[in-house]
């Protein structure tokens, strides 16, 4: 089993860094392949907590080589101190590949997304500020800077630049700000040089090779399928494709060299920052549920918006991923409810559609129809196999996975590494 995509089938947060921890141990790679430190991966390794942004998941496991893919975007500054932090608690980091042709997140692309955000007013994102959104713009404009630059004194002064002649107009006469000095963006980022260039290798090779050799190589999605840029709640989305399809061309591999796709599937849903949510709850059980599954963001520290389950998104998932499993997290925050309402279908303008409306305005007010499924008081916190589980645990399991159009090959009881129930092997 070389390739296997492990993505978010919602809207982020799903659990991904616990579930790609808990495969770097049989892993020889593991790569970011787009986003940037947007991400907040929570992962917990006995008493230890570590919140990663950047760098792979994988990053934890001593045998596993992280690579950060051409498709991610990197700032430099934040690289640098999770790696230092790391160091500090005796992660060994010295295996870490990035692509040369990963794009920088600049001081510049930050400033524009803050005052854009700013100006957006209500219309807001609610992005996370960290240059994502930006930064993928210049690369597409053509306009963005690449880890290469940083080893190119006179083509990073030249690319800066021909970035801020524009920039600097936006930014001066829209936006009443002062415009950004090029020679002062070149000089921070050559401080970051030295540091970095160790680190750079053609990683699309190398995980070409490792992949004909046999070798497991897992991808690591950042924020989630309902974010994606194409494929997401346009625009409230980030800007990049979290989709499975973004893991061949943020890592440079072919589709035929993929065989699984994992979607990370939350229990329930939570969503942060603006946009549509069709099951979300403004009473006590939305506040229960963010209480009981410590839904605050990793990179933010914002409340998440959190809701039943929707099978509707995650049957969208399977599709636009072409998802060969789930693993289902979080299930023991649903323990205590006598009945749990899951969103099964919509109703739109007084009809019943079980798939994801095509239309942004169709789904903007469509109302989730909600079947309701017996609860369980038991802790299940301690299961290790899937017959441990109350029996309405197991139906939750179930009826879930019947919505949701691929089986659910592993459910997350807690937050550790070993909180997990294994179905069916990843790796085979
Ligand atoms: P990611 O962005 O997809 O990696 O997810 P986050 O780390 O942002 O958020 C998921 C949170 O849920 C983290 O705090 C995890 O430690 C925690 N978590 C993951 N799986 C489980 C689980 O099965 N049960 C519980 N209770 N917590 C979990
Ligand atoms: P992980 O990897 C949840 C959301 C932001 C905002 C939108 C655009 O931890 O699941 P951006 O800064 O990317 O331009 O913001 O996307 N967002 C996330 N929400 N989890 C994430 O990452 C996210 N990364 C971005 O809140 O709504
Ligand atoms: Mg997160």
């Amino acid at each position: 089993m070389p390739a296997l995509v492990l993505l978010g089938a919602q809207w982020g947060d799903e659990g991904k860094g616990k579930a790609t921890d808990l495969l770097g141990g049989s892993v020889d790679y593991v790569v970011r392949y787009q986003g940037g430190n947007n991400a907040g991966h929570t992962v917990v390794v006995g008493d230890q907590k570590y919140a990663l942004h950047l760098l792979p998941s994988g990053i934890l496991s001593p045998g596993c080589t992280p690579v950060i893919g051409n498709g991610v975007v990197v700032d430099p500054a934040v690289l640098l101190s999770e790696l230092s932090g790391l160091n500090e608690r005796g992660v060994d980091t010295s295996k870490l590949l990035i692509s040369g042709n990963a794009h920088l997140i600049t001081p510049y692309n930050i400033t524009v997304d803050k005052v854009t955000e700013r100006f957006l007013g209500k219309r807001k994102i609610g992005t996370t500020g960290r240059g994502i959104g930006p930064t993928y713009a210049d690369k597409i404009n053509r306009t963005g800077i690449r880890v290469q630059d940083l080893f190119d004194e006179s083509i990073l002064l030249q690319k800066v630049e021909a970035a801020l002649d524009f920039k600097n107009q936006v930014l001066a006469k829209l936006y009443n700000h002062r415009a950004v000095v090029a020679e002062q963006v070149v000089e921070e980022m050559l401080g970051y040089a030295d540091q970095i260039k160790g680190y750079v290798a053609d990683t699309t090779l190398i995980l070409n090779d490792a992949i004909d050799e046999g070798k497991v190589v897992l991808f690591e999605g950042g924020q989630g399928t309902l974010l994606d840029v194409d494929h997401g709640t346009y625009p409230f989305v980030t800007s990049s494709n979290p989709t499975a399809g973004g893991a061949c061309t943020g890592a440079g591999v072919g589709p035929t060299k993929i065989n699984r796709v994992i979607g990370i599937l939350k229990a329930y849903t939570t969503r942060v920052g603006a946009g549509p949510f069709p099951t979300e709850l403004f009473d006590e059980d939305g506040e229960a549920l963010r209480t009981i599954g410590g839904e605050r963001g990793v990179t933010t520290g914002r409340d998440r918006r959190c809701g039943w389950f929707d099978a509707v998104i995650a049957r969208y998932a399977t599709r636009v991923n072409g998802l060969t499993d789930f693993f289902l997290t979080k299930l023991d925050v649903l323990t205590g409810w006598e009945q749990i309402p899951v969103c099964v279908a919509y109703e739109v303008d007084g009809k019943r559609v079980e798939e994801l409306p095509h239309n942004q305005s169709d789904f903007h007010h469509a109302k989730p129809v909600y079947e309701m499924l017996p609860g369980w008081s038991e802790d299940i916190t301690k299961a290790k196999t899937f017959a441990e589980l109350p029996k309405n645990a197991q139906a939750y399991v179930k009826a879930l996975e019947d919505m949701s159009g691929a089986p659910i090959s592993a459910i997350g009881v807690g937050p550790g590494r070993d909180e997990t129930i294994q179905i069916n092997s990843f790796l085979d």
